[in-house]
């Protein structure tokens, strides 16, 4: 989604902002624009498409001069990718330069009745208006005009406002939409992102909704609506810089991969105590566990993938019935949802406006929300009773891996904990499963020492036209993940099947040659696994088969086979994940794909 920047101090700020914005491109944009206080006027450069066009049209940023500015990164909401429609988005007089991650909802009528007075406007966005609305309420006091301008949008927005009328100032606000401001000496920043500044700060405030700051060189002031100074407290980031920076890979994704064991461990080892499950995070009490009469799980993308094996997990262990639903789907159906109900909502981001609406429907309609986020302090984290941190560390490839694995690793940490509280599990259950859980890193990272086998298997399927996974139970939702993984980056046509559900129409879709990647990692399902992979070669496929060590036999069958080490029935997909992964990011990189950003995919999706 959008990215912004903003710097005010003692640096050109051009160079540093289009540095800035490439640390924001994991969100995904279509165009890139600036705006830099020349010590006269508001010089503004604006191209569609990558950054690089942008930088080469003003040299690395050196062709423009000035220490305050402001920069963004778009994905087109309101009006194609162009230039002209790029922001920072102008004032008329061409004296407020302004840059907006989100929607203005009422912006039509702004619009209309801006042009009833005479405003011309230039571009399609939503965001020019908010440049005119400064422009009309200007008093002479950028913070009133702020709140004037405020007073009249509806929507979510993290927006940032230089003026060439108070070129020490630079002003930015939220709602609904990530803004952070990096604490400097004798300089400021914005960010919608941590990586976006990390280079020149660790320290930083985390705005919240209807804060205003006011950003000088030398001091930073933040207000509410009120306009009364709000006092906050700065968090200090402890992540290195490289952990935000490719590492020596040739993608984020890669790197993220390898990341998993570790981000693993750090997800669990700070949960289990002397074999128990302690979640110091979560403030059920013993009624509280009592009463829950459903689980509701809600996201999107991947993390509802994790929703699916969430489903399966919570019900074996904890004995609980649970309901998966997208969250863009969620709020539009009329959900049964009360008190009893406890609503689990897992975001990497934090951000994404669908999963957001539908915690707020949840919450609305009376239920306790738990949710597993990676991002501290995001909208979602904020807004849940309670948050069980995934502590993946920032994940820049739009497609999620490592995220992805501790949200999964999260859900087995849940599902015991309630599992152990309800007395649906055994302690020696419980023994065995948080045994599998500390083993899981090291299991991952012997899977990852074999990647040449899966290399190889890449490199003779990376021309597919249709690649298909089935899978049954666990090993379904798997392959829906797998599915995805691929169409995501390598742009192959895919589909994930339930194994048994193929014979009802979508075996018409084999022929000769096309790929099944068969996941037969449950031992209870291995046979009837079996008889669905021999369904699919009799009509032409190759078969790759996924399976655990102890299952010899798929040799038989399967074309080819990869194997992963054997562990507890539920904890597999933390497993069979991993190859899934690996298959799709060799096949995109054998394709040539632009593997971190996909086309036409964003990371953080703040738009319903
Ligand atoms: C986007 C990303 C997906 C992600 C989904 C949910 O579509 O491309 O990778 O799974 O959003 O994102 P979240 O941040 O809520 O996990």
């Amino acid at each position: 989604m959008c990215g912004i920047v903003g710097y005010i101090g003692y640096e050109q700020a051009a160079p540093l902002l289009l540095k800035g914005l490439e640390k924001l491109e994991y969100r995904g944009y279509d165009s890139a624009g600036i705006a830099v206080y020349d010590g006269s006027g508001l010089e503004i450069y604006k191209s569609k498409g990558r950054l690089k066009i942008l930088s080469d049209m003003i040299e690395g940023g050196a062709k423009v001069k000035g220490t305050v500015g402001i920069g963004h990164t778009r994905w087109a909401t309101h009006g194609e990718p162009s230039d002209i429609n790029s922001h920072p988005q102008v004032s008329d007089s061409g004296r407020f330069a302004v840059v907006h991650n989100g929607i203005i909802e009422n912006y039509m009528s702004l619009k209309e009745y801006l042009i009833n007075h005479g405003v011309e406007f230039v571009s399609e966005t939503d965001t020019e208006v908010i440049a005119q609305l400064f422009e009309y309420y200007y008093d002479g006091d950028m913070l009133d005009t702020m709140l004037k301008v405020l007073a009249k949008v509806e929507g979510s927005y993290a927006i940032g406002v230089i003026s060439q009328e108070h070129p020490d100032e630079l002003l930015a606000v939220r709602k609904d939409s990530p803004l952070i401001v990096g604490i400097g000496e004798g300089e400021n920043f914005i960010a919608s992102d941590i990586p976006a500044i990390l280079s020149h700060t660790r320290d930083i405030y985390r705005l919240e909704d209807n804060e205003i700051v006011a950003l000088k060189a030398d001091s930073i002031t933040v207000y509410n609506m009120e306009k009364e100074v709000v006092s906050k407290t700065p968090f200090h980031v402890d992540w290195d810089v490289s952990s935000a920076e490719k590492g020596g890979y040739e993608h984020f994704m890669f790197k993220e991969i390898m990341e998993q064991p570790e981000a693993i461990r750090k997800t669990i080892s700070p949960r289990l105590k002397n074999g128990k499950i302690v979640l110091d995070d979560v403030s059920l009490s013993k009624e509280d566990l009592e009463k829950i009469s459903k689980i509701v799980v809600l996201a999107c993308g991947s993390a509802y993938h994790v929703g699916m094996n969430a489903k399966y997990i919570l019900e074996k262990i904890a004995r609980i019935p649970v309901e998966v639903d997208l969250a863009s789907e969620f709020r539009y159906r009329d959900p049964i949802i009360d008190e009893s109900v406890l609503v689990l909502v897992i975001s990497q981001s934090g951000e994404t406006a669908d999963t957001l609406a539908a915690l707020r429907e949840a919450k609305r309609l009376g239920a306790r929300v738990i949710s597993i986020v990676n991002v501290v302090g995001s909208s979602i984290a904020n807004d849940s009773d309670d948050v069980l941190y995934t502590w993946a560390g920032p994940e820049i490839a739009v497609a999620t891996t490592k995220a992805y694995s501790t949200q999964l690793a999260v859900v087995y940490l849940l599902a015991l904990y309630l599992g152990e509280k309800r007395n649906t599990i055994t302690t020696e259950q419980l023994e065995r499963y948080v045994k599998g859980l500390e083993n899981l890193p090291n299991q991952i990272q012997e899977i990852l020492e074999h990647q040449e086998t899966i290399q190889y298997l890449a490199s003779q399927y990376f021309n597919s036209r249709d690649i298909f996974f089935i899978g049954r139970n666990l090993d379904y939702s798997m392959s829906l993940e797998g599915s995805l993984k691929l169409k995501e980056i390598s742009y192959i046509h895919s589909e994930a099947y339930a194994a048994g559900e193929l014979k009802h129409g979508t075996i018409s879709l084999i022929e000769d040659g096309t790929l099944v990647v068969s996941l037969a990692t449950q031992d209870m399902l291995f046979d009837k696994m079996m008889s669905n992979v021999k369904e699919v070669k009799a009509r032409g496929a190759v078969v790759l088969g996924l399976t655990t060590e102890k299952h010899k036999e798929i040799e038989k069958t399967a074309d080819h086979v990869f194997y992963i080490p054997s562990t507890e029935d539920i904890l597999l997909p933390s497993l069979a994940v991993v190859p899934l992964q690996l298959f799709a990011y060799y096949v995109a990189s054998m394709k040539g794909c632009d593997i971190d950003k996909p086309r036409n995919l964003a990371k953080s999706v703040t738009v319903e």
